[in-house]
């Protein structure tokens, strides 16, 4: 009988083991898949698991080293993590974003006085601009004012611009970026709130020296135009993160278009719609667009069709789209910014759920010439995508 029993203790535990094999084997567990719209709250969760931190703030996600590329309130970016709390809290009504997107604001207030950067726009706007969309707050408004009267000292009345970089002053002596359009809406806001017409008037300037020089024949855009700061001649057109000079760097073409869009906002000057409309069709019809909307980082890399692509770019344009066809019922705007979205909410190019990093979506390539943040998700590829899925939704 002891023996017996000692057999049986000795043998039942393999014979657990080998049922709970073959059971493993002849029946796998099956995790249901995801829906893209369940992938989605997922990724929305990642942006409120991100600790706060005064001065980190996350930029973009290397996936090859699992790392969040986190940047202080001075990077030009700082403003997008907010921005897209502000955005999800919107879409979702979940008061923990608002809360979360009021705690990272916060943080950039001090970026009022730093005069070094013509990205104020993006710094400030994309934070307290959208909390001020959420919450009247008069706090803010007084930052937006505050930082407008910063931004405008940058404004050079013989060139008739805001002057971009403050780097390679050696070789560009005045440099203005068609990404500077952007940094438009702060002014045009600044004075919407404070009634003082000055910052108005800078960004009609800006946008129509910008109109004057920084287009192509066939309405791309080029990156960067150079100017004599004493006679404003235009002395040189280059890029800085383009292919080449003469190439359609994507997120170019797109702030063009977006930044255009904007300007008709306020302004109601129908050259500034003209503009945006050419800019987009010379997007839209590219022979090199792709099929499903995402647009290479630059439409003339001799490596298309092996070359990356640039999903920032398409959020932008998509965001833009969905405003312009406000004011032009062409159905192609429509169209092209439904498919996008479409287009990205897909496992293909949402972030998947197991990474732990605030961002949402892959494939967005910063600086390609610096080999620096290529096919990866930035933050700002995010912000104009959550800001397309509400103009969408807001239609
Ligand atoms: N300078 C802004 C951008 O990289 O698009």
């Amino acid at each position: 009988m002891i023996a017996k029993i000692k057999y049986l203790v000795f043998v039942l535990p393999f014979v657990v083991l080998f049922l709970a094999c073959k059971s493993e084997t002849k029946e796998p567990k099956e995790t249901p898949a995801m829906t893209a719209d369940s992938l989605l709250s997922v990724r929305f969760e990642n942006l409120l698991k991100h600790p706060l931190d005064s001065i980190g703030f996350p930029r973009s996600y290397s996936l090859a080293k699992a790392e969040v590329n986190k940047v202080p309130s001075r990077d030009w970016t700082s403003g997008f993590f907010p921005g897209n709390l502000w955005h999800v809290y919107q879409l979702t009504g979940n008061p923990d974003f608002k809360n979360r997107a009021a705690q990272w604001t916060s943080f950039i207030e001090k970026e009022k006085f730093n005069d070094g950067t013509h990205d104020m726009g993006f710094k400030v706007y994309c934070s307290f601009g959208q909390g001020t969309k959420v919450e009247q707050t008069e706090t803010y408004e007084k930052i937006i004012v505050e930082s407008a009267k910063t931004l405008s000292t940058r404004f050079n009345k013989n060139v008739g611009s805001l002057r971009s970089w403050d780097f390679n002053k050696d070789i560009w002596e005045f440099p203005v970026i068609i990404d500077n359009m952007m940094n438009l809406e702060l002014l045009f806001e600044a004075t919407r709130i404070s009634g003082d017409s000055t910052f108005h008037d800078i960004a009609v300037s800006h946008a129509n020296t910008t109109l004057k020089n920084h287009f192509r024949k066939n309405n791309s855009s080029y990156h960067v135009v150079v100017y004599d700061t004493i006679n404003g001649a235009v002395k040189d057109k280059v890029t800085h993160q383009g292919f080449d000079a003469s190439s359609a760097w994507a997120r170019g073409q797109a702030w063009g278009i977006y930044g255009y869009t904007m300007s008709y906002r306020y302004t109601n000057d129908i050259a500034y719609l003209n503009q945006a409309k050419a800019s987009l069709a010379f997007y839209l019809d590219h022979p090199n667009m792709r099929e499903d909307g995402i647009p290479f980082w630059d439409f003339n890399d001799p490596a298309i069709p092996m070359a990356v692509r640039d999903v920032s770019a398409a959020t932008i344009v998509a965001s833009a789209c969905y405003e312009l066809y406000g004011y032009d019922k062409n159905p192609e705007y429509k169209t092209y910014a439904d498919k996008v979205l479409k287009t990205l909410m897909s496992k293909k190019y949402l972030l998947e759920p197991e990474v732990e990093a605030p961002f949402i979506l892959k494939h967005s390539t910063g600086n390609w010439p610096k080999k620096d943040e290529i096919d990866e998700p930035i933050v700002y590829g995010d912000y104009y995508f959550l800001e397309a899925l509400l103009r969408q939704k807001n239609l």
